[in-house]
């Protein structure tokens, strides 16, 4: 069977951008071997990282702050690609990035599911069948016709996953945003992440709540230093992890 997602050899750089030293000028008078020194340098997100997820499996990925997660999951959902090695997805993915990053600032919460259900795969007929429900799951009252931009984070990451728990994912990708919601909130997102996996949906968590991991994982990927540092049941991981982190 195929797995879910595979890496293999995975690396992903960024061009590093450092301060222009000598002065402008300087730096235009000698634009070619300027440029040259610019784009020489880059900064390693995840290096050489290779692992395989399985169809059903639930895994969360944890790490300090600029390990690499993140970039990981862009990996996954197609929205970065690799410096090296090979990303493979069998399956429709349902990502969950940052915070409001699929969101129109100046749209209503409404038009906002509208246009991210059409996104994220819905058809319009489908967004307007669920509207309501959506709606509800949100419970965003009054605020889903106000535009998104004044929102706080909360009700950002309400709009966001609302929308999520109404589509039909094979490969569910959640990237903290049930770090900002409230506790009925966040259990709620729990409860229907799990309602998937029973279903048996590949989830894919990034979070620093060792509890939300006890919930749904039972594997856990630790990211270190752009790297992997253990691979493993959740049971041996996450002890040596959260110990680390103390
Ligand atoms: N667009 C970018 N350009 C340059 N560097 C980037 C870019 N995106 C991420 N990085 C760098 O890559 C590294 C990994 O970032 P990433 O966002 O994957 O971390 P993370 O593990 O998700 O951290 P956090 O827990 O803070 O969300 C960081 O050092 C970050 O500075
Ligand atoms: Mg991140």
């Amino acid at each position: 069977m195929n797995p879910a997602i595979e890496f293999k050899g995975v690396t992903k750089s960024y061009p590093l951008y450092h301060h222009i030293t000598g002065g402008l000028k300087n730096m235009l008078l000698n634009l070619p071997k300027a440029v040259r020194e610019m784009t020489a340098q880059s900064f390693v997100a995840i290096e050489d990282i290779s692992f395989s997820i399985n169809k059903g499996e639930s895994v969360a990925f944890l790490g300090r702050n600029g390990a690499g997660k993140s970039t990981t999951l862009g990996l996954i959902a197609g929205v970065l690609r690799p410096t090296k090695g090979s990303v493979q997805v069998n399956g429709r993915v349902s990502p969950l990035l940052e915070l409001g990053g699929g969101f129109h600032p100046d749209l209503t919460g409404i038009e906002n599911i509208q246009l991210n259900g059409v996104l994220l795969g819905l058809t319009r007929k489908q967004v307007a069948e669920q509207i309501k429900s959506i709606v509800e799951f949100s419970e965003l009252g009054e605020f889903i016709n106000q535009p998104v931009r004044t929102y706080s984070s909360g009700m950002m990451a309400r709009l966001g996953f609302s929308v999520v728990a109404h589509l039909d994912p094979e490969i569910l990708l959640i990237d903290e945003v049930l770090a900002v919601g409230d506790a009925s909130f966040r259990k709620k997102c729990l409860n229907k992440m799990q309602e998937f996996k029973q279903k048996g949906v590949t989830i894919i968590l990034v979070t620093h709540s060792a509890a939300d991991v006890e919930f749904l994982c039972e594997r856990v990927i630790w990211v270190e230093n752009h790297k992997i540092k253990q691979d493993g049941p959740r049971s041996e991981i996450l002890p040596l992890y959260t110990a680390s982190m103390s």
